[in-house]
């Protein structure tokens, strides 16, 4: 009989700790008597049959390296019906068996849309730093991002004290605020500028009528880089010209914050996440995606983990206001 492998790939936007999870997975496989196959350029790679095997040794040195060493993509053949009909073609080809795809919302709608119309195992992992999946408390990457913000907050505050100036600093997180609400707090910033807060209320006005001016000579705002609300640039454009006292300067951290070496913590928990991913598909699951919840391991079915607007938990916008003051 032929022998069956796991596939596994990143896709969409790279995390940092995303290799220590590809090493988890391929050893916690090997280990439990099944062989992996890497698969190159995320569904992309998938695609054009980009494909080779995996052994222990290949995936030695890559815990601590930040980016994938098996490449991604933000695939849109994938997107297309013949796109994903090449693609089963393709792992039948190769005697994929069951795919693990480590990457954010868009490419584990990608997995349940593929495996609703093939009859292919799927295994997700949470691998963005977004953290804006639903269900795991954490995903891939984030941790390591948000101490990147962290790091540079701490220096732009210098020059901002120096100069009595205030700051918008720019955060990634697509349409979720939790890099800019945890990084503010983190980082002492003075206010937070969030998807996940937008009400009537005008959340420039609301942070410059708290009177931060009364105290403090320098702030920084970390703002979301959500395109609906237009970004630092424009929260800067906008104070220039409502309020031109203020010197105003902005900071956009873009790319950055998604390279360098994973966190302790987050190592471990792609080390962890990895591994329950080959214990899934031991289990006999499918279709889910593998997530940390209250310290534990879960699985959570891809219609759930991709649901929109992931909750923040509310109280965090409170203590940055009472602690900002
Ligand atoms: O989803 C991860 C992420 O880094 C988002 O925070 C950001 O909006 C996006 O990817 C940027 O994508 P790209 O690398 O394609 O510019």
């Amino acid at each position: 009989m032929e022998e069956k492998y796991i596939g596994i790939l990143t896709s969409g936007g790279d995390a940092s700790g995303m290799n220590a999870a590809i090493r988890a997975v391929t050893r916690s496989a090997i280990f439990n008597g099944y062989r992996v196959k890497g698969i190159y350029r995320g569904y992309e790679g998938l695609i054009a049959d980009d494909i080779k095997e995996l052994t222990t040794e290949d995936v030695s040195n890559i815990i601590q390296r930040g980016g994938t060493i098996l490449k991604t993509a933000r695939s849109q053949q994938f997107t297309t019906p013949e796109g994903r009909k090449r693609a089963y073609e393709v792992m039948q080809q190769e005697n994929i068996s069951a795919l693990v795809i480590i990457g954010g919302d868009g490419s584990l709608t990608g997995a349940r849309i593929f495996a609703e119309e093939y009859d292919v195992v799927c295994i997700g992992l949470p691998g963005t730093i977004d953290n804006d999946l639903y269900g795991t408390d954490f995903t891939i990457g984030y941790d390591t991002a948000l101490n990147t913000i962290v790091q540079c907050v701490d220096k732009i505050r210098d020059t901002a004290t120096s100069h009595d100036r205030l700051f918008f600093v720019e955060v990634m997180g697509r349409d979720a605020g939790f890099l800019a609400q945890y990084s503010a707090i983190a980082s002492g910033a003075e206010a937070a500028i969030i998807p996940e807060d937008r009400t009537d209320a005008d959340q420039l006005e609301t942070f410059i009528n708290r009177g931060f001016r009364k105290t403090k000579n320098s702030s920084i705002v970390i703002v979301s880089e959500s395109p609906k609300d237009g970004g630092a640039m424009h929260y800067a454009q906008r104070v220039e010209k409502e309020y031109p006292d203020y010197d105003v300067r902005v900071s956009i951290l873009g790319h950055l914050q998604r390279g360098g070496s994973p966190s302790a913590s987050y190592r471990i928990l792609a080390s962890r996440l990895g591994d329950g991913a080959v214990q899934a598909l031991m289990a006999g699951q499918r279709n889910v995606m593998v997530g940390i919840h209250d310290n534990e391991v879960v699985y959570i079915p891809f219609t759930e983990a991709i649901k929109d607007d992931k909750p923040l938990d509310k109280s965090l916008i409170r203590i940055l206001n009472e602690l900002s003051i």
